[in-house]
Formats: structure tokens, C-alpha cells, sequence
């Protein structure tokens, strides 16, 4: 049956920059979102201007004085690793080798990825988050894990098995043994889930380190024969990791190794790129590709502030990424917080309207999904998320006290997080419920 959602409604249709352009959003406070049988947006506007024949016979959906947007989209996070998250006291090689490659090594055994597959969506749901780009680990039956799950909830989500097999810096025990297996690895996920309902495959190779050059060569093999195939990596996130890098494979820098091997198409996501370059920039720029900005991530590890302001201005898309274990957040609020104050250390500011435009159209976007998600153009898939101004008594009193509705929603970005997410919907269905207390399957 169709729906109609009331509340204020919120959503973008391209970078607003800095400082916001308005005619780069619509608000429509006392607004509606309608949804039809297919779960296609039909209208977004003024409640009062709904058409009759899209209420007549519709369910309704009373989320007055809550704030509806675009379901938010995380361009960047690791399902294998909801156990790692707030490992104490190391950057990222170091990080890596004590926790996550012996968490993510669990993953060998079917049950645990399910286990975690399902736990893992919960957050993302509970945090606002419809669409995500997901590291899952080598093993292949952790990528049928998520993908099964994600289908049965009606997501549209990117995974795909991550490749990794040189030594020293993949460990035995989580190694691919070769790369032919894992070219025929990768070729039979891509059968089994790429295109398949909402779901898209991304060919991941961790990054440069774990990577031998063959197993590069392969994937940009791989992306040149499949155009539509994404690609996720990441680059450029410490300063050790980019002399390893340097010492490993020469080049001109990070990016340069990556576009050596045909890594960089319109569907290509870097995550971090904190230490690039003009050059890398431009290269990415003409490219198509796009960055994952993971501001938590990028703290927590000490790994620095990756200059956004730098990226926008040499037209790189940009995404943000809650990168968890790394970051200590799934949500995307509290992840825009984060990414203020880094804004604000490098001498810049990060407004509401662009926040909330990177959270949402920006991540749909930065994966070249903004032709399908991302905002409410009539035909788009209707993911949504509802925000309470009220969640906690901090972002209450502060929505209380603004002069306008621009300070309400700075407020909800600096101050939400997973208790101001009401409810979530994908494609039309609640798939999230704050207070019933569990996600709804
Ligand atoms: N670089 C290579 N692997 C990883 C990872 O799992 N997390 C982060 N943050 N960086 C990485
Ligand atoms: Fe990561």
C-alpha cells in the first residue's frame, strides 16, 4: 500500500559549498514524503500541497516535528570488525596487526560471519544508515553473509571479498594463496550478487601493502572487463604506511601506484587520502574517484586531518565513512561532529546544509549511486530517516533556544548520534524502530 510521511522534510540536490548555497536544498518544514506500492518516492513538498489521489487510500505515517531525510549513506566500514572497535593505543600498521587481522580471522568459520552480519546491520539501521560500503573480510562466504542479510532487509548496500596475499604484511593465517584462487573467488561472488535486487559488488583490495602487484594488475583486469563493478580501497592514511608504500612499489606517490594499475574509475573509493597531494587530487578529480573521509577513524588512529576543504576545491567527490573498528562511531551525526571540529583545527568551518548534504547526496555520489538514492526526487528509492530534535535533554534544550531552523540542525549534527535516530525505512519499510527497543527484519 502507498505511504505518506509528515514532518519536515530535508534534502539536497548538489554540494551546497561554503558558504551554503539554498538553492542547493529544499526544506519543507510541515512537509510530506509519499511513497508508492514499488517504494519510489511520488512527492516530496508542503503537506498542504499533497495531492489527493497520493493520500487517498494511503497509510499514514505521523512523524510531525521530527526531521525526514534521505537515509544517510557510511562510504566506508569494516562488518568484521564490530569487535575491534576502541582497541586501545596503537596506529594503524601496528593496529592492524594486534587486532584486527586475528578478529577478522574468525570470519573463517560461516556462523560467525552470519552472526556478525546481522548484529553489524542492526547499527547501521539503528544509526540512520541505508546504504554502506562494507570491507568484509578474505573469506568468501563472509561477503554471502552480509549480502544475504542485506537482502532480506531490502538494502541496497556494496561489498565484496577483500583481497589480500603478500607477505609479510598479510598474516598466514588470513592470506589469499594465490591470486588466481582469488580472482575465482571474486568471479563467482560477482555471479551469485552483483546486480542481484539491490545489491553491488566492489572489488577490495585491503590496500597497497597487503597487495602483491599481480594481485593489482588482476583487479584492474577485473574493473576494465566489468566497468560497472566498484571499487574500494584505502589510501594514504599514515605517514608510515605511505613509506611502506613508497618503498614497496616506487611511484610517485600512493595514488600513482593505484592508477598504475587501472584503480581509478568513476567507481573507484579511496578511504582517508590524508597525506595526497595537488597532483593526487587532480588525478583523482579526472578520474571520477572518489574519498571516504573517516574523521573518528582518522582521530582515534592519530593518523591526521584529512583536508577537505582541499578535495572540494579540486572537484574530488567526497564521502564520509564512520570506518568502524577504526572509528568509534557508527553514526553518521556523530561522525559530522567529528568532522566539524577537524574542519575547525585546519582553519575552516563545515555547515549544517553541507553536512547534511555529505551525509546523504554526498555519499550517494561519492559511489555513483545518486542516480537511484541519496535524495527525493520523485522515482528515487524512498530510504529515509527520521531525526528527533528532542532525543536527548542537550539537543532539546539547544533546539529549544535557536533563532532559526539552520541552529536546530548544526545542534543535531554536533549533538545526535544513534538516540536522535527515531525510526528507519528502506524502500518505504520501517527498518528501524528507536523505541520498540530492536531493529524490525
Ligand atoms: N588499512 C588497511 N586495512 C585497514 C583497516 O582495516 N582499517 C583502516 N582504518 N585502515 C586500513
Ligand atoms: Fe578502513
Amino acid at each position: 500500500r502507498p505511504r505518506v510521511v509528515f514532518g519536515h522534510v530535508l534534502h539536497f540536490f548538489k554540494d551546497p559549498g561554503d558558504p551554503p548555497d539554498p538553492t542547493a536544498w529544499e526544506l519543507f518544514e510541515d512537509g510530506a514524503l509519499a511513497i508508492g506500492e514499488d517504494g519510489k518516492v511520488t512527492y516530496a513538498g508542503p503537506a498542504r500541497d499533497l495531492p489527493e489521489q497520493l493520500r487517498n487510500g494511503a497509510e499514514t505515517i505521523d512523524h510531525r516535528g521530527r526531521l525526514i531525510v534521505p537515509g544517510f549513506v557510511d562510504t566506508h566500514i569494516h562488518a568484521a570488525q564490530v569487535d575491534v572497535i576502541a582497541s586501545y593505543g596503537k596506529q594503524l600498521l601496528e593496529w592492524l596487526e594486534t587486532y584486527v587481522f586475528p578478529a577478522e580471522a574468525k570470519f573463517d568459520r560461516a556462523a560467525h560471519a552470519r552472526a556478525l552480519a546481522g548484529y553489524f546491520l542492526d547499527r547501521l539501521l539503528a544509526a540512520g544508515t541505508t546504504t554502506a560500503t562494507v570491507f568484509p573480510t578474505v573469506h568468501p562466504a563472509s561477503v554471502d553473509a552480509f549480502f544475504e542479510q542485506s537482502r532480506q532487509r531490502g538494502l541496497r548496500m556494496l561489498c565484496g571479498k577483500v583481497l589480500m596475499d603478500r607477505e609479510p604484511y598479510a598474516p598466514p593465517y588470513l592470506r589469499d594463496r594465490s591470486v588466481a584462487e582469488a580472482e575465482q573467488q571474486t568471479r563467482e561472488l560477482i555471479g551469485r550478487w552483483h546486480g542481484k535486487d539491490r545489491l553491488g559488488y566492489s572489488v577490495t583490495p585491503r590496500f597497497a601493502p597487503t597487495s602483491t602487484e599481480p594481485m593489482l594488475a588482476m583487479t584492474g583486469r577485473l574493473l576494465q572487463e566489468h566497468p560497472d563493478l566498484w571499487l574500494q580501497t584505502h589510501a594514504a592514511e599514515n605517514k608510515d604506511e605511505v613509506a611502506l608504500v613508497k618503498k614497496l612499489f616506487g611511484g610517485r606517490s600512493y595514488i600513482d601506484v593505484y592508477e598504475r594499475y587501472g584503480l581509478l574509475t568513476k567507481r573507484s573509493l579511496f578511504a582517508h587520502c590524508i597525506h595526497i597531494d595537488a597532483t593526487d587530487r587532480a588525478r583523482l578529480a579526472a578520474a571520477g574517484s572518489s574519498v571516504a573521509f573517516c574523521p573518528t577513524s582518522n582521530l582515534f588512529l592519530g593518523s591526521g586531518l584529512f583536508d577537505f576543504h582541499a578535495a572540494r576545491r579540486s572537484k574530488v567527490s567526497v564521502g564520509l565513512g564512520t570506518d568502524v573498528g577504526a572509528g568509534t562511531s557508527y553514526s553518521l551525526l556523530t561522525t559530522l561532529n567529528e568532522a566539524y571540529k577537524v574542519a575547525t583545527l585546519r582553519g575552516k568551518t563545515l555547515s549544517a546544509y553541507r553536512g547534511f548534504y555529505l551525509a546523504t547526496l554526498g555519499g550517494a555520489q561519492a559511489l555513483d549511486l545518486d542516480d537511484v538514492i541519496g535524495n527525493f526526487r520523485p522515482g528515487k528509492e524512498a530510504d529515509f530517516t527520521v531525526l528527533d530534535f528532542t532525543a536527548t535533554e542537550t539537543l532539546a534544550r539547544r533546539t529549544e533556544v535557536a533563532k532559526d531552523f539552520t541552529e536546530r540542525l548544526f545542534a543535531l549534527m554536533i549533538l545526535g548520534d544513534e538516540r536522535a535516530v527515531a525510526a528507519t525505512y528502506a524502500q518505504g519499510h520501517l527498518v528501524h524502530d528507536r523505541d520498540s527497543g530492536r531493529a524490525l527484519t
